[in-house]
């Protein structure tokens, strides 16, 4: 029989990609859902026959214990978090309970329920804030936001389960990646769709903060699999993912219209900055200070050298093919009407 994986934040982004893959492996796999989420398995559809759920929530102690001991996991993916960073700053302490405590509350279930399973703890980037790029394992962290500040205890729970109680538990610093599953609030996905609402008339504008913030945006479906390659190293260690390469937020903007047959051009500054289309000055992008964060981190860029020599991972897909994904998934929607606007333009 195959391995036993149980995963948190199934229901999300990487939860879908990493289930794909661990299935496709062989695996069992098990996924937690949190009981008060509506219409939280619409991402799983496709493999939702071959999946067993289970309710739980990071917050509640009782049904992490419950699911750990019954499931018996050779592996645990805690993929389980609040994960917006500008929402962090709203509520910082659900922030630190879900991404902070849950880690610990899951820790515990495994050392005292499943003392065997490996742990794959999904850490960030945004642990670096503002140390200088490209940042690796030996960067210093300088947490900017609540979200990080959590991410940052869970990082150091793993450091103490597997040093201290001699687990097997690793943190992947995964740098930003993206999918068609990319949640709404997170800015590729509410840039691709935005532009695809507004060709087709469907929307007037995108509105958006921090034009000048730099990520390094690979596609999910190349992380899921650095993290199991993660838990099957003879001697458990921490990682960075990264593509290495840096991308504006503008410039993702550029690149997504670019792949839409449309030219954007900028004018003025700060708030008062726009992006219009060169083809007939129609104005597609504003900025609202709104979406400005207390704290911005403005440039992360991976370095994933040590990921390449010892787990033979790198980052396959461009940024330009991961535009195309996100686009291509919308063609059902928008389609029919972005064609009528290339022919109009
Ligand atoms: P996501 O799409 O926001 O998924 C988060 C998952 O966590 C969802 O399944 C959500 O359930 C679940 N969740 C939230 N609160 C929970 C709670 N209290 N109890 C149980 N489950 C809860 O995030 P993602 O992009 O897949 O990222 C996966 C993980 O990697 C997260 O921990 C994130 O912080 C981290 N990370 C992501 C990136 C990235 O660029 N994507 C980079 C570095 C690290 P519902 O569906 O019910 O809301
Ligand atoms: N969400 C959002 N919405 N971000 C915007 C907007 C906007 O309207 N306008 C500009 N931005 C900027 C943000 O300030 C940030 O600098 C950048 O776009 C990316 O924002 P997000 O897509 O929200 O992602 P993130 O980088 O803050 O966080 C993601 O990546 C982290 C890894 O670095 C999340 O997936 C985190 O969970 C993950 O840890």
């Amino acid at each position: 029989m195959g391995k036993i994986a149980l995963i948190t934040g199934i229901t999300g982004q990487d939860g879908y990609y990493l289930a794909k893959l661990l299935l496709d492996k062989g695996y069992q796999v098990h996924g937690v859902r949190q009981p008060l989420a509506h219409d939280d398995t619409h991402h799983l559809t496709p493999l939702r026959h071959a999946l067993t759920l289970h309710w739980g929530d990071m917050t509640d102690q009782t049904s992490l214990n419950h699911i750990v001991q019954s499931v018996q996991p050779d592996e645990i993916y805690n993929l389980a978090a609040q994960s917006h960073v500008g929402v962090s700053f709203a509520v910082p302490e659900y922030t630190m309970n879900v991404n902070g405590h849950g880690t610990i509350r899951l820790l515990e279930a495994l050392r005292l329920y499943a003392p065997e399973a490996r742990f794959y703890q999904a850490g960030t980037s945004e642990l670096f804030g503002n140390s200088p790029a490209p940042q690796n394992e030996q960067t210093p962290f300088d947490p900017q936001s609540p979200y990080a500040a959590a991410k940052l205890l869970a990082h150091q729970a793993v450091v103490k389960y597997r040093t201290q109680h001699g687990i097997y538990a690793v943190n992947g610093l995964l740098f930003n990646h993206e999918s068609p599953k990319r949640g709404d609030d997170f800015v590729t996905q509410k840039i691709v769709k935005a532009a695809l609402a507004i060709l087709a008339g469907q929307q007037d504008a995108l509105v958006l903060g921090n034009l000048d913030a730099e990520r390094d945006w690979g596609h999910a479906v190349d992380y899921v699999e650095g993290m199991w390659h993660m838990l099957q190293q003879d001697v458990p260690d921490d990682f960075v993912l990264a593509t290495g390469q840096a991308c504006s937020v503008r410039q993702f903007v550029e690149e997504v219209f670019t792949a839409l047959g449309h030219q954007i051009k900028w004018q003025g500054q700060g708030l008062d900055e726009v992006g219009i289309l060169v083809e007939n000055n129609q104005e597609v992008v504003r900025i609202a200070a709104d979406y400005y964060r207390p704290a911005e981190v403005h440039c992360l860029i991976g370095d994933s050298r040590k990921a390449q020599q010892k787990l033979n991972w790198s980052a396959s897909t461009t940024r330009q093919q991961l535009i195309q994904d996100m686009i291509d998934a919308q063609q059902d929607i928008y389609g029919a009407d972005i064609q009528t606007q290339r022919i109009r333009a």
